[in-house]
């Protein structure tokens, strides 16, 4: 499985501080069992025409199976994932941010302020997750069965 980690941050991909949250994706899949074969790793900064390019490119050139994002979720007007993300999705599939917003909501009352999405293109599929390192561990676990299931479903399985 073909998978891409990609940190939507401006100061993480400046190097103002370190990328813990691509790491983090990596560790709950790892420790989920998901049988990678090839990581692609991206930090790069909150823009918008930048993001579905390189969406476009890992769903149709790389074929990547699936592809996390990481940050860009939130109101300020530098977050721009959920918009890239909606533009290259053929189809959506609301129930992830949904239930990521609801789950911390209880633990978290600003998880509210996440608009992530999810969505399939082609046969990939692509999840936005908050941007917090600690909103990784909190979210991602819990989607783990979900997203198994969507692969099978994309691959005709
Ligand atoms: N969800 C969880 N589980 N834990 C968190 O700490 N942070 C929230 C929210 N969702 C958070 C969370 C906050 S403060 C914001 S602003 C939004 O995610 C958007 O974050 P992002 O812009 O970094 O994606």
């Amino acid at each position: 499985m073909k998978v891409a980690r990609l940190t939507l941050s401006d100061r993480a991909s400046a190097g103002v501080y370190a990328d813990r949250s691509g790491p983090e994706i990596e560790r709950v899949l790892t420790e989920g069992g998901f049988p990678v074969t090839e990581w692609i790793r991206i930090v790069m900064p909150d823009e918008r025409a930048e993001l579905e390019a390189l969406l476009l490119r890992l769903v149709d050139t790389q074929q990547a199976d699936l592809i996390l994002t990481t940050g860009g979720t939130g109101p300020a007007p530098r977050d721009v994932t959920p918009e890239a993300t909606r533009t290259v999705l053929e189809r959506e599939l609301p129930g992830f941010g949904e239930i990521m917003r609801v789950q911390s909501f209880a633990r978290v009352p600003t998880a509210i302020l996440s608009r992530a999405t999810a969505g399939t293109r082609g046969k990939s599929l692509i999840l936005n997750l908050p941007g917090n390192p600690k909103a990784i561990g909190e979210c991602l676990p819990m989607l783990l069965p979900a997203i198994r299931e969507a692969l099978k479903h994309l691959n005709g399985e």
